[in-house]
Parts: C-alpha cells; sequence; structure tokens
C-alpha cells in the first residue's frame, strides 16, 4: 500500500511550531518534506528547552518526524540559486516567518509563479490584512487575539490560556487542509496558488461557539452558563465559563475518591438529557425524575450548579475510572482527567499508534504523537527528526542534479 500524498515535494521553510505541524502531517502521510535550515543553526527549536545535553529537543523532534533537512543560506549568491532551483522541483513552498522574509530573501510570490506556475506557497501569519499584518505573533498571542483567552477560564479569574496548542498546531493543521485543497484544485487548473492562514484566524475559528453565544446574549441571558443558575448577570461580552460544556447539554468537572492529594483525581460528566433518568437512578436521587422542578431540561437550567453538587457526592465516594465503570454502561456521557503520563503510559494508544516510540541516535529513545488522522489504505508511520544538514548533499544531488564540485563550491560560500 502506497502513502496517500507519496511523490508531493514541499520545500519546508517553516520553524519554530506552527508550520513544523503542517509540514509534519504532511510527512506522515509520505510527502517527501525538505526541511530548509540556516547553516550552524538550524530550527531555533533544535536548542530550546533541551532535556539531553548536545541533542536536539524534544520540541525540535517532536515537530520534525518524517522529513529532510537541509542546510541553506538564502542570502548568499549560490545559495539563491539553489533555492530558485528547489523552488523549481518542489510542488509546494511552507514558511511562516515574520511577515515580508521570503520577499526580502528576493522571493516575492511573483517570483516564485515566475520560476514555478504550479507551485502552491503556503504561509502562516499571526494576523491577515489589517491593522496588526506586520506583527510577529506566538502561541499565546494567537489564543488571545483570537477569542480563546477571554473565553477561558472561571468567571472570577483573569483570562486564560489553555494547554492545547490551538494557535500553532491549530493554525498547521488549517494549512495542511489549504495545501491538500489547493493541490486538489491544481488536478484540475494546472495552477499553483497562494494559500494563507492567519492565526487569528484559525483561533476564531475553533473558538465559533463563543461567537456563536455572543451573538445570543442580544436575546437574553445565555441559560445553560452556569452563571445564570447563580444568578449572576451577564456581561456585554461572552463570559468565561469556567468547566460548562459549551453545548446544550450541560456539563461540568467533579472531585472524585482521592482529589484531596490527585491533582487529576476528577472526571468531566455530562447530565445529557436522554439518560437524566439513569443519572438520577445512579446518584441516589431518583425521586428527580418525577419531580416537575428536576425532570425537564429546562426546569433544570437555573439549577446547575447545584445539581452538580449533588452529582460529585456521589463521584467522590469512587475513583475517576470506577466512575466510568459505573455509568458508561448507562449510556451516561463522560470522562476520566487523564494526566499526561497517564495518556504516555496508555497501552490502547500505542497500539494505534497514536503515542509511539522513536529511537535517535544523538538522544536515545522518546516518546512522541503519531498521526492522528488514520487512512483505511494509507498507512501512516513516524521517522525520526533529521540532524541538521543530514540530508543536504542527498537532497542537492538527487532533487537539482548538483555534482560534487557544485556542492564543494556552495560549502566554501557558506551557502549550505
Ligand atoms: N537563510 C537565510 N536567512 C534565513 C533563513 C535561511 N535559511 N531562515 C530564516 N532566515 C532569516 C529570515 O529571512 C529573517 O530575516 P530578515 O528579518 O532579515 O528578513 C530572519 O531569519 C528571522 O526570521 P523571523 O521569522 O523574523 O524569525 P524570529 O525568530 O525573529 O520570529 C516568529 C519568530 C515566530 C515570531 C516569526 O517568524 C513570526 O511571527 N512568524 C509568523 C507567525 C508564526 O508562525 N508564529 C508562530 C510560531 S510557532
Amino acid at each position: 500500500m502506497g502513502k496517500a500524498l507519496e511523490g508531493v515535494r514541499i520545500l519546508d521553510m517553516t520553524h519554530v511550531q506552527s508550520g513544523p505541524t503542517c509540514t509534519q502531517l504532511l510527512a506522515w502521510f509520505g510527502a517527501d518534506v525538505i526541511k530548509v535550515e540556516r547553516p550552524g543553526s538550524g530550527d531555533a527549536t533544535r536548542g530550546q528547552l533541551r532535556d539531553v545535553p548536545d541533542a536536539d529537543s524534544l520540541y525540535f523532534t517532536m515537530l520534525n518526524h518524517n522529513k529532510r533537512s537541509v542546510t541553506l543560506n538564502t542570502k548568499t549568491e549560490s545559495g539563491k540559486q539553489i533555492f530558485a532551483k528547489l523552488i523549481e522541483e518542489c510542488d509546494v513552498l511552507v514558511e511562516n516567518f515574520a511577515p515580508g522574509a521570503i520577499d526580502r530573501m528576493g522571493f516575492p510570490w511573483e517570483k516564485i509563479q515566475e520560476i514555478n506556475p504550479r507551485m502552491i506557497y503556503a504561509s502562516i501569519k499571526g494576523f491577515g490584512p489589517g491593522p496588526y499584518e506586520d506583527c510577529k505573533v506566538y502561541e499565546n498571542i494567537a489564543q488571545s487575539t483570537g477569542g480563546s483567552a477571554s473565553t477561558t477560564g472561571f468567571l472570577d479569574g483573569p483570562p486564560t490560556v489553555t494547554g492545547a496548542q490551538i494557535g500553532d498546531s491549530g493554525t498547521g493543521l488549517h494549512l495542511a487542509f489549504g495545501i491538500v485543497t489547493a493541490l486538489f484544485h491544481r488536478e484540475q487548473s494546472g495552477k499553483g496558488q497562494r494559500v494563507e492562514v492567519a492565526m487569528q484566524d484559525a483561533v476564531l475559528n475553533l473558538c465559533r461557539v463563543k461567537l456563536r453565544d455572543q451573538q445570543r446574549l442580544e436575546h437574553g441571558p445565555l441559560t445553560e452558563y452556569s452563571q445564570f443558575g447563580q444568578g449572576i448577570e451577564f456581561g456585554e461580552a461572552t463570559p468565561r465559563a469556567g468547566n460548562d460544556s459549551g453545548g446544550g447539554q450541560p456539563g461540568w468537572i467533579l472531585k472524585c475518591k482521592g482529589w484531596e492529594t490527585d491533582p487529576n483525581a476528577y472526571v468531566y460528566f455530562i447530565t445529557q438529557a436522554a439518560v437524566w433518568g439513569n443519572i438520577c437512578d445512579l446518584i441516589g436521587k431518583p425521586e428527580w425524575k418525577e419531580d416537575p422542578d428536576y425532570a425537564t431540561p429546562n426546569a433544570r437550567l437555573d439549577k446547575i450548579p447545584q445539581i452538580f453538587d449533588t452529582i460529585e457526592e456521589w463521584t467522590k465516594t469512587l475513583g475517576k475510572f470506577e466512575v466510568m465503570a459505573q455509568a458508561n454502561p448507562l449510556n451516561i456521557p463522560c470522562g476520566p482527567i487523564l494526566s499526561m503520563k497517564e495518556l504516555s503510559e496508555e497501552p490502547s494508544l500505542r497500539a494505534t499508534g497514536t503515542v509511539v516510540e522513536v529511537d535517535h541516535p544523538t538522544r536515545g529513545k522518546y516518546l512522541t504523537v503519531g498521526n492522528p488522522v488514520k487512512l483505511s489504505e494509507s498507512p501512516s508511520d513516524v521517522v525520526r527528526s533529521p540532524l541538521l544538514g543530514e540530508h543536504t548533499d542527498e537532497i542537492l544531488k538527487s532533487v537539482i542534479g548538483y555534482g560534487d564540485e557544485e556542492i564543494a563550491a556552495a560549502r566554501d560560500e557558506g551557502a549550505i
């Protein structure tokens, strides 16, 4: 069985997290991803948050699997020549430099199109056109400017960023989707095109339920927010909603046995209307089934915090997995709060390739995430990340047809 993107060649000018997430996804699906890095230093993340001295950091390795690394200084003369030849031979150029950096290298979109009209040129920037288009952006700035931070956290606390890297990895995912769409379009048109995703836009796309709530606010209070049950008035903007479910089925995080010492002894519990009767029986409140104050979702709206307090009295008597074991057979949706330690040790995630152990020549064995998207006909595996410049000679020879002398000359000039 072949890999889905075999035959697609990506000129990967990405660095840090957002862009590399995108090109790693494409590489997992079989694209030949050629990561271009500055000679000597490479992607800054190679040396950031190091846990093993002199070895590529986990930050770098976990974002750059299945790629080949070529060193190239695109600001030297022969570096520019090599870069132009790579543009000629590749299908997609991906970059996430600060605005204007590729232009400053001497390769504006018009020139790229001239060199290769089939080229798809994909970029991540912090913002789209507008007042902030020239600004640099990192993960938490995107979370802050895309609507995530203002709607995350507790009502009486400050805006909060989430652990999920929705600004970086979230934008990378969007860009990968844009690239594959443009490749599909090229099949019919024969032409490349520009693909752009702004981190602010990607985060807002992921926060759309909060934009939904912003508009609902104009028509009255958000009755499914616990704030409503607590009698706290709503302001002008979508508020922070703690652990409210965000959907039509109320939910909350509840303490389980051992919560006093175990920071993750909690369960997310959803009072889905369809199984309300089962919930009442399970927590020892069968009388709520017929009580008009509790029997319907509408009657319960102003009592949500109090209902969860009662359910918590029950969950506190059990471990989080025991809650699951009792609730699941009754079709009650709930999920244990799993720590990174538990996830890294979970056998089923290893079995599906969602968590993978990789061996690396300088840092040894480590765990990483594998491709979360499973295709039935196109397998995906995880190959260790490349060392800096590991494939420079190989790529210059096989992709742009350079001989030993040209490679030596480029090396003498400091171009590779
Ligand atoms: N050869 C020669 N020069 C190279 C090069 C290479 N192979 N690779 C990078 N450079 C140069 C760039 O051309 C740029 O030079 P210039 O400023 O003279 O034009 C310079 O290196 C630095 O690039 P820059 O993108 O400004 O890096 P930074 O470390 O200062 O900023 C970010 C990092 C992430 C803030 C910035 O790249 C950015 O805002 N990117 C877009 C948003 C984004 O993706 N953010 C999330 C990152 S996880």
